[in-house]
């Protein structure tokens, strides 16, 4: 039973470094991402003081508190006028990452 119980906890550290993994993985591969494709808007920090974001008629706000999946949502609406809709240009696993990116920021 003891031998048993390790097992199990060794499992448990196991799937959860692997978990760690991915999830850094997907934040170094949102980071790209986000360089590519949002900095100029939304600047490096988040802030909303890229070169274009800040010459934008709507100012763009620092970003606010949100879920990985409601920035997912959002990339897959746009915004209507001022920021693209990324629904076909990014893939799942893409906004994912930058999802992920933002709220490490
Ligand atoms: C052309 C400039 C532009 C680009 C490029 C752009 N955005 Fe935006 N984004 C905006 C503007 C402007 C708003 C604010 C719209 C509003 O207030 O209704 C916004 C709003 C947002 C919001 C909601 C912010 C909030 O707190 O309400 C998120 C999240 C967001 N953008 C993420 C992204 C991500 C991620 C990318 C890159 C894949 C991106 N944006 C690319 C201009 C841009």
């Amino acid at each position: 039973m003891k031998a048993l119980k390790l097992i199990f906890i060794l499992f448990m550290t196991i799937d959860f470094n692997v978990y760690a993994d991915k999830n850094e993985q997907l934040v170094t591969q949102g980071k790209g991402l986000y360089n590519q494709h949002c900095v100029m808007c939304h600047g490096a920090s988040g802030a909303g003081d890229g070169p274009v974001g800040s010459n934008l008629s709507k100012k763009i706000q620092p970003f606010k508190k949100y879920s990985d999946k409601q920035i997912i949502d959002i990339l897959n609406g746009g915004k209507k006028d001022v920021m693209p809709d990324y629904r076909a240009t990014l893939t799942a696993e893409q906004k994912e990452a930058i999802a992920k990116y933002i709220n490490s920021l």
